[in-house]
């Protein structure tokens, strides 16, 4: 069974009066169990907008998308479900002891779970000699290292991030890095999307590149090992399908 499966998705946006941008085109992917995927598509391209449908925050025109064989509209499954945001935005007057605390009891863990949760967390996003202050005064970076450790809280089944690199150094791209290896080995399925090339290539099973909506490309780059970078790959089908954008 797929863990994520989209099949045969189209997404129109309305821009106007009898005027729509189509986002996603007749497009259909299947991510299998304890895969790490990597979806990879120029700006615009779709990827924000895929990532949305699975967690139920918009609706497809056409198509439907599952998780562990079942609609995403379904509540039960956003328990098995940690999400990363593109933009995260947090209740910024509290530390992130206190942010963790309230979405794990959101979640239904007891005070222990949470505490040894949110310690190691911490530490794995490089935030635990920071945890006293509030997230009002974090930078960017550690905003978004926030956000990593907000959605593996729960320790989620299911892990999808919209560009969890973005903003970070070379250490926290690093600790990700080491994070979605650690989910791997622990057997949980990773979907995300990243303009980081050679932080996909270091990571990921299977790639997956979106151009105008559409999946030009999959890759499995773990079996097939790459015989010419993955950049002249990339650019070479964007332009195969007629550029970045229409
Ligand atoms: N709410 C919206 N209303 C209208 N158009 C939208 C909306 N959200 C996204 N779009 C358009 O849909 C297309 C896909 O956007 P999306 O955010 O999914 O791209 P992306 O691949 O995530 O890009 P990026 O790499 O810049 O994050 C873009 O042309 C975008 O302008
Ligand atoms: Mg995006």
């Amino acid at each position: 069974m797929a863990i994520i499966s989209f099949n045969n998705i189209t997404k129109n946006y309305k821009t106007g009066f009898r005027k729509k941008k189509t986002a996603l085109r007749d497009f259909s992917l299947d991510i299998h169990e304890g895969e790490v995927f990597g979806f990879l598509g120029p700006n615009g391209a779709g990827k924000s907008t895929a990532i949305k449908l699975l967690l139920n925050l918009i609706f497809p025109t056409t198509g439907k998308a599952e998780i562990l064989g079942r609609r995403v509209a379904d509540r039960e499954i956003k328990k098995l479900i940690g999400y990363l945001p593109e933009n995260p935005y947090f209740y910024d007057y509290l530390n992130p002891i206190e942010l963790l605390s309230f979405a794990g009891k959101t979640s239904g863990m007891d005070s222990l779970k949470i505490r040894k949760k949110t310690e190691s967390l911490l530490n794995t996003v490089g935030l635990w000699s920071e945890r006293k202050r509030a997230i009002r005064s974090y930078s960017k970076g550690m905003v978004q290292r926030v956000g990593l450790a907000l959605a593996l809280i729960h320790d989620p089944k299911v892990v999808i991030l919209d560009e969890p690199m973005t903003g970070l150094d070379p250490i926290g791209r690093k600790q990700v890095i080491d994070l979605i290896l650690k989910l791997k080995s622990e057997g949980k399925t990773v979907f995300f999307s990243s303009h980081i090339l050679e932080d996909i290539e270091r990571v990921c099973d299977r790639i997956g590149i979106l151009v105008n909506g559409r999946l030009v490309r999959i890759m499995d780059i773990k079996s097939e090992s790459l015989t010419r970078p993955l950049e002249e790959i990339f650019i070479e089908e964007v332009e195969k399908a007629g550029g970045a954008r229409e």
